[in-house]
């Protein structure tokens, strides 16, 4: 289980880089494109880092457990292009990043030792993508165009980011949570990240799309209102 948490972090720390690659292309300053760049730099060292713990684990498996030796996974750094990316918006990470720090927020407190200590050091450059995705949001939005355009790509990158947090209430979840890896199940940490945005979201003038036009199985205790906005446009 360990190694199938870390995989999948592995995975979207090297997914979120070739991202970071391409908003490159678009971003509107010099000063935004070394941001940008830096925080690519950041989530490839996210993903050497995940991917040294996973090493490390399965170098200390012995070979009669051979099901479970996965070291050639560790070096999955294929290309993760994503077909609906027409134009890479910089608040995406506003959702992605976000939803990252809260699962990885509760990989800080969970029973593997290297993966919470691993997650403290990642967490603390996470917060920057997040604040600066948030700051973009807050920027862009206050054009009614570009907001109209958030909105309408909006649905793309909230499903996206629920997607990190997996299904509630399965066997998987249970594990984790009566072994120590994780304190909450995911309907629980999708819940309080939903509860996070809401006012931004209230702030921007953006609501969340109706349960009906999402391809996911929505935990009951998600709330996908947007209070009426507590700032004036
Ligand atoms: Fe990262
Ligand atoms: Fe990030």
């Amino acid at each position: 289980m360990v190694l199938t948490l870390m995989d999948k972090q592995a995975g979207r720390e090297v997914a979120t880089a070739e991202v970071f690659g391409q908003c490159v292309l678009y971003a509107p300053t010099v000063e935004d494109k070394i941001r940008i760049t830096r925080f690519q730099h950041e989530e490839l060292k996210h993903f050497q880092l995940i991917a040294r713990l996973m090493a490390e684990l399965a170098w200390t498996w012995t070979p009669t457990c051979a099901t479970s030796r996965r070291p050639a996974r560790v070096h999955r750094t294929r290309p993760t292009p994503d077909p609906g990316l027409d134009r890479p918006p910089r608040s995406s990470n506003f959702m992605i990043d976000r939803a990252a720090t809260f699962q990885l927020s509760e990989y800080t407190r969970g029973s593997y030792v290297p993966l919470a200590e691993a997650n403290r050091v990642i967490l603390k450059e996470e917060e920057g993508h997040k604040n600066f995705g948030e700051a973009c949001l807050e920027e862009m939005t206050r054009d009614e165009p570009t907001r109209a355009e958030i909105q309408r790509r909006f649905k793309k990158w909230f499903v996206a980011s629920m997607r990190i947090f997996g299904r509630a209430k399965t066997p998987g979840n249970q594990y984790c949570i009566d072994v120590g890896l994780k304190t909450r199940d995911s309907g629980d940490i999708a819940a309080a990240y939903l509860d996070s945005i809401r006012p931004v979201m209230a702030r921007c003038g953006l609501r969340f799309p109706d349960r009906s036009e999402l391809p996911l199985e929505l935990p009951p205790q998600v709330d996908l209102s947007v209070p009426a906005a507590v700032a004036a446009r």
